[in-house]
């Protein structure tokens, strides 16, 4: 007989430290059983905190019997070495849980259960507590098993404590964060008759940043994804459809690409899905199925300002991500993006722009052609210029030239990518919360740039279309454009002995909604040429740590990428000083003022173009 030695040694909550090598152990079936204390040493009713080879446990004398317990509350944590026992019934006293003493069930519905481990008084008079050979392993599944079904509680009860504790539960038990976003992802599509909400979204730009952001934040970033998912789902499943039935003889791809758009035309959401629950059945390539989404998507005029087709590429994003497990659920949400978003041909806003763009539209497989045929290479800096003209006209024009000499349509979503940058640098602070609009082309941009390398097509070139225009319609929110630091502006009267000290003082000024000051000192560190992570992970955590909307997320995702991509130092810079805008930007909570005083300046006769430099 081996038995361990019992080395008593406070812990955290006051526990006993059973060492990891037991002297002598008793093996019994599977179990291995290890010395606690003398019995004696225990009172009626009294418990006590045991650790044990990684395995924390309460244990209790109640009528003159022994019993141990996992010393954790599956509630939320409470140390059940501090519980009381009445009449058998375990009680743990932060929320009032009640357990049944032997066995560890739960008197709750919903509640998890307490593993309980077998205790013997053995002749020597000590205790002896039965651990499971694999217990450290047996106890990290039941915590991941666990954690899993908190997360679906906390997803379901909107609470943010519920999930951060579920999501730190499961990481600390080795969950990867691919299984906590797959869940997220899987929760946040079913649990919901809504399209591809922000929640998912952010789930999904968790998974696609995760290595630019400091590894400390990662919790924090799949709390802010899954508990914005809780607030957009109701916990009601969405109804169930299926594929259609299979036939020896299957439609080709042409009809049921006609048949899609044509539903999703006639806004018949339940229609769509059924063709596209059917391709993801019968096992089409995925770029088939991209191709009848970004086409749907493209089909109107800047579907719902852009989401439609951002949200598309979010979805695939985040399929490849999870590899397309539980894809049934994942793939429906889109489809109600797509038949019930704004279609802008529809707005008055946009009726300038149908005339010029429905001839070229039509013209749409000629220009694939030649674009197929020809290869010509962009000045991406210098084409962002051009897209930055006032007038659309012109500018459709030259795209189409472009396309038919055989530029890559990704070199103009990267060139138009870089001219959103400077839109979003150049805001101004004092605009009427059009900061959405910004962001809504950022983000729109970086999506075509990627479904053309998912899945080119002619009808793709319609999103650029699309996008050139409202790149132009954008041009009056730089009007006055906001100033942009110079090559070389310092804050004055401020050194910086290291890098740590420069990143924390951004910090303060976002903290201080500083922005210009944040956007001098980013400037100051990409012209130093200091590692660009810290500051990624800078920037990342200055959003983290507010709570966060979608756009800002996005902003960030775009500015990282695109400054990847790029090795022009100032179209980097551009795309970092857009994200430093945005993020610090939005914690202003001016607007009452600013809306006010711009009131006022109307009604004295003054143009809001000519305010201050801001
Ligand atoms: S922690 Fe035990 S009931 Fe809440």
């Amino acid at each position: 007989m081996r038995t361990s030695t019992l080395t008593p040694q406070e812990t955290g909550v006051g526990s006993i430290h059973v060492e990891a090598l037991p002297i002598d152990e008793v093996v019994e079936t599977e179990l291995v059983y290890h010395q606690l204390c003398l019995a004696d040493d225990f009172e009626d009713l009294e418990g006590k905190p045991f650790h044990v080879n990684g395995t924390h446990l309460a244990v209790f004398k109640f009528e003159d019997k022994f019993y141990a317990v996992d010393n954790r509350c599956p509630h939320m944590g409470y140390p059940m070495s501090k519980g009381s026992i009445r009449d058998g019934v375990l009680i743990s006293h932060w929320h009032h849980w009640e357990f049944d003493l032997k066995s560890g069930g739960c008197f709750l519905a919903f509640g998890d259960d307490l593993k309980a481990f077998p205790v013997e008084l053995r002749d020597d008079g000590y205790l002896y507590v039965g651990l499971a050979k694999g217990e450290r392993e047996a106890a990290k599944r039941r915590v991941i098993d666990s954690g899993k079904r908190s997360l679906e509680r906390g997803l379901k009860d909107r609470s943010t404590f519920f999930i951060a504790k579920a999501v730190t539960a499961l990481r600390d038990a080795g969950a990867t964060p691919n299984e906590i976003i797959q869940q997220g992802l899987h929760y946040g599509a079913h649990k919901s008759s809504d399209g591809w909400s922000s929640g998912v979204a952010i789930l999904t730009l968790a998974a696609n940043l995760w290595d630019d952001v400091d590894p400390k934040d990662h919790n924090l970033f799949l709390v802010h994804g899954l508990s914005q998912i809780s607030r957009r789902t109701t916990g009601s499943a969405r109804p169930y459809r299926a594929p259609f039935p299979q036939v020896t003889e299957e439609h080709d791809l042409e009809t049921l690409k006609r048949w899609f758009r044509y539903f999703i035309d006639k806004r018949h959401s339940g229609a769509a899905e059924r063709i596209l629950l059917t391709l993801n059945d019968r096992d089409y390539d995925k770029s088939v199925l991209a191709d009848f989404v970004y086409t749907a998507a493209t089909d109107y005029y800047f579907t719902g300002d852009g989401h439609a087709l951002d949200f598309a590429n979010k979805m695939f994003e985040a399929l490849d991500y999870v590899e397309w497990d539980g894809a049934h659920e994942i793939l429906r949400p889109i489809v109600v993006d797509l038949v019930s978003r704004t279609r802008h041909e529809e707005t008055s806003r946009w009726a300038d722009a149908v005339p010029v763009l429905e001839p070229v539209f039509e013209r749409l497989d000629s220009i694939w052609e030649e674009n197929q045929a020809n290869e010509a290479e962009l000045d991406i800096s210098e084409f962002a210029q051009v897209l930055l003209g006032d007038e659309f006209e012109p500018t459709v024009a030259v795209v189409e030239e472009k396309l038919r000499a055989g530029v890559d349509p990704r070199d103009i979503c990267r060139a138009m990518t870089y001219a959103s940058a400077v839109r979003t640098a150049r805001f101004h602070l004092k605009n009427e919360g059009d900061w959405h609009d910004v962001a809504n082309i950022y983000s729109y941009a970086h999506a075509l740039y990627h479904a053309f390398a998912y899945a080119p097509s002619p009808s793709l070139l319609r999103g650029i279309f699309h996008g050139v225009v409202f790149l132009a319609y954008l041009r009056w929110l730089n009007m006055p454009a906001a100033r942009i630091p110079k090559p070389g502006q310092r804050i004055p009267d401020e050194t910086y002995d290291s890098v740590d000290k420069m990143l924390a003082r951004l910090q303060e000024f976002a903290d201080f909604q500083k922005v210009y000051e944040a956007e001098i000192l980013v400037n100051q560190y990409l012209e130093e040429g200091h590692d660009i992570d810290p500051l990624k992970q800078t920037l990342s955590h200055i959003l983290l740590r507010e709570d966060a909307e979608l756009h800002m997320f996005q902003v960030l995702e775009v500015a990282f990428r695109h400054y990847d991509l790029s090795e022009d130092s100032e179209e980097r810079r551009m795309h970092m000083l857009a994200a430093t805008r945005y993020i610090t930007a939005q914690k202003l909570m001016k607007n009452i003022l600013w809306s006010t005083e711009n009131a006022e300046r109307l009604a004295r006769g003054e143009l809001l173009s000519e305010r201050d430099d801001d």
